[in-house]
């Protein structure tokens, strides 16, 4: 069959008309754990896995039922934190960067299993203290704010709470029906270089400060996709928790993938559904 030249052209069209779609389709969801325990179901499940370190940092990327997924292996702390999310974002382009695993319970309501959405995170390392002089609220001591760059905004910003993406926040409480191995709830997130076991400071945490748990990443990570202006979402579930002496259980880490997944899974499908109608229109 031979084309005609109109032919030709039409066929240019349609196939330049589905590039936006194909090329956002391409962009995977960068999905952070710190640990072995953390990460090992998210690399199992992927096809095509690849296998990179960029710096010192462990990328595997591939796809999950063919949503594209980066699985970054952050190591411990904040710093690897910040750095693997910038290096990430950098180089994988991401739609969206989830950073999840293990923590210990701050809220005296959850125990090991329980799944803490952060609707908000902060840096529990960061304070001021006050030599003779009491805050407004009393205290010697207040949290010091996490300052960026705004690249939206195109300004210079400081705050003490970070905000998930709302999109990212609505899927995965979405998703709290299908988690059977314990409650799912919307929290806060206290991120820091330090494990935390002196329950009164536990307790502080919780009562001024509303947080829901502890971990070392989450928070990093977020600060890094506030200046690349990148959808994110902390997702922690307790693996431990001093206030009912439940010890680090490495179970919860795969627990917790399995949950991610079908957050990754929700996500992608509306994602996709969106592209499709603005498409159409
Ligand atoms: N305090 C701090 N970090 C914790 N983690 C799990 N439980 C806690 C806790 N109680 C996670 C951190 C870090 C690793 C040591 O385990 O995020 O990656």
């Amino acid at each position: 069959m031979k084309l005609s030249r109109t032919g030709i052209v039409i066929l240019v069209a349609i196939f330049l008309s589905l590039m936006p779609f194909r090329a956002e389709a391409a962009d995977p969801i960068l999905v952070e754990g710190a640990m072995e325990c953390e990460t090992d179901l998210l690399i199992k499940e992927l096809d095509n896995p690849v296998e990179e370190r960029i710096g010192g940092w462990r990328y595997v990327s591939g796809e999950y039922q063919s949503i594209p997924i980066v699985v970054s292996v952050t190591s411990i702390g904040m710093t690897n934190a910040a750095a693997a999310t910038t290096l990430g974002i950098e180089h994988f382009h991401p739609i969206a960067v989830i950073n999840q695993g293990t923590a210990g319970g701050h809220d005296p309501s959850l125990h090991s299993f329980d799944i803490v959405l952060g609707a908000k995170t902060f840096d529990a390392s960061a304070w001021i203290s006050r030599a003779e002089r009491r805050g407004a609220d009393g205290r010697h001591i207040e949290l010091m704010p996490t300052y960026y760059y705004d690249s939206n905004l195109k300004e210079d910003k400081a705050e003490v709470e970070l905000t998930a993406d709302p999109e990212l926040l609505e899927v995965a409480v979405s998703e709290a029906g299908n988690y059977q191995a314990g409650r799912v709830i919307v929290g806060k997130i206290s991120s820091s270089n330090i494990w935390n076991r002196q329950i009164d400071r536990i307790h502080f945490l919780h009562e001024k400060y509303g947080s829901s748990c502890e971990e070392m990443e989450a928070h990093a990570a977020a600060h890094i996709c506030r200046v690349y202006d990148v959808p994110f979402l902390g997702i922690r579930i307790l693996s431990n928790t001093e206030i009912h002496g439940e010890d680090f259980n490495p179970a919860t880490g795969t627990a917790c993938q399995q949950y991610v997944l079908t957050v990754i899974k929700s996500y992608a499908g509306r994602k996709a559904g969106k592209a499709q109608s603005d498409g159409r229109k």
